[in-house]
């Protein structure tokens, strides 16, 4: 028997599915993507984490293409979005916060795209495929007992090692695979940078920081493998977090 879907209601599906994507997308992949960041009202966290409500770096679209695209100095890349959900969220970001700029094109992201290209940008790989090694981890273990046990404990369970401290979450397990699936270690590693410890933010250097991620890493059951976590946003931009294939 046919059970067909009526012209009328395949129609009012696809009015609902665009009328939604561009409405409510730029804002969905902002919350998804950037908000860990930039913040949901956009205000960041100056001085490292610049806001994007406000700024004047977001009048020519290419900082905010080539940033997302290749990634910055410490802004990791999103090497898994294309021309239109970029698009997307620059028109978002654009218009948000009483910026008042206006949209941009798919065409015109795609275009910049390709001129920031990275051309040797790293392979995309997941942390389940062997991405840091096992003396990293160990190391890791040290930094992350001196500088971050004190709220998260020193298991990174979120079980404080201090009790007087406002416990911060677990950063490994199962809780770290949920808060952080389809985001990659690059935004990981540069809001711990940038944030963390709370009251002295970026007071190791970029090594130290990779080590502690290793370390959440091993801890969530992820192997280890022959080469160390790369210590740059803009590589660690390439390994995505999410549930064990
Ligand atoms: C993990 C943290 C992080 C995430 C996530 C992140 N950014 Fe950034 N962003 C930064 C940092 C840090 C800078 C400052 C430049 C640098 O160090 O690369 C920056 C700079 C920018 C700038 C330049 C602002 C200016 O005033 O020059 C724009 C635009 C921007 N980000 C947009 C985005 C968008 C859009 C997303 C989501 C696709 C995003 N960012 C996600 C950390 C982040
Ligand atoms: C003084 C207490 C304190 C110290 C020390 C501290 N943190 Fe945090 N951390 C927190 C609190 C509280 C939160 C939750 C609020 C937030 O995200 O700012 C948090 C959140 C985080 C998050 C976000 C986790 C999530 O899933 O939302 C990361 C990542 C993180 N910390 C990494 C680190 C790292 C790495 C260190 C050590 C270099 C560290 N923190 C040291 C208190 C601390």
């Amino acid at each position: 028997m046919k059970r067909p879907l009526t012209a009328a209601l395949a129609a009012t599906m696809v009015l609902y599915a665009t009328g939604c994507a561009i409405a409510a997308d730029g804002e969905a992949l902002y919350a998804q993507h950037c908000a860990v960041c930039h913040t949901v009202d956009g205000a960041g966290f100056p001085p490292n984490i610049p806001a994007l409500a406000g700024s004047q770096g977001l009048e020519d679209p290419f900082t905010l293409v080539a940033n997302t695209h290749a990634g910055g100095a410490y802004m990791p890349p999103f090497p898994t979005l294309g021309a239109e959900e970029i698009a997307a969220i620059a028109s978002y970001v654009r218009g948000a916060w009483g910026n008042g700029l206006s949209p941009v094109t798919t065409e015109e992201v795609a275009a910049l795209m390709e001129e920031v290209a990275d051309p040797d940008a790293p392979e995309l790989r997941s942390i389940w495929d062997g991405v840091y090694t096992r003396e990293q981890a160990a190391r890791g273990q040290q930094m992350a007992r001196a500088a971050c046990g004190l709220c998260h404990g020193s298991r990174m369970n979120g079980v404080p090692d201090d009790n007087d401290m406002r416990p911060g979450p677990p950063l490994a397990r199962a809780y770290f695979l949920r808060v952080w699936d389809g985001r990659t270690l690059g935004s990981f590693f540069t809001y711990s940078k940038w944030t963390m410890p709370q009251a002295n933010p970026g007071f190791l250097p970029d090594e130290d920081y990779a080590a502690i991620v290793a370390y959440a890493l091993s801890l969530t059951g992820a192997p280890a493998g022959s080469t160390p976590l790369p210590t740059s946003a803009r590589e660690l931009g390439y390994i995505m977090i999410g549930p064990k294939p």
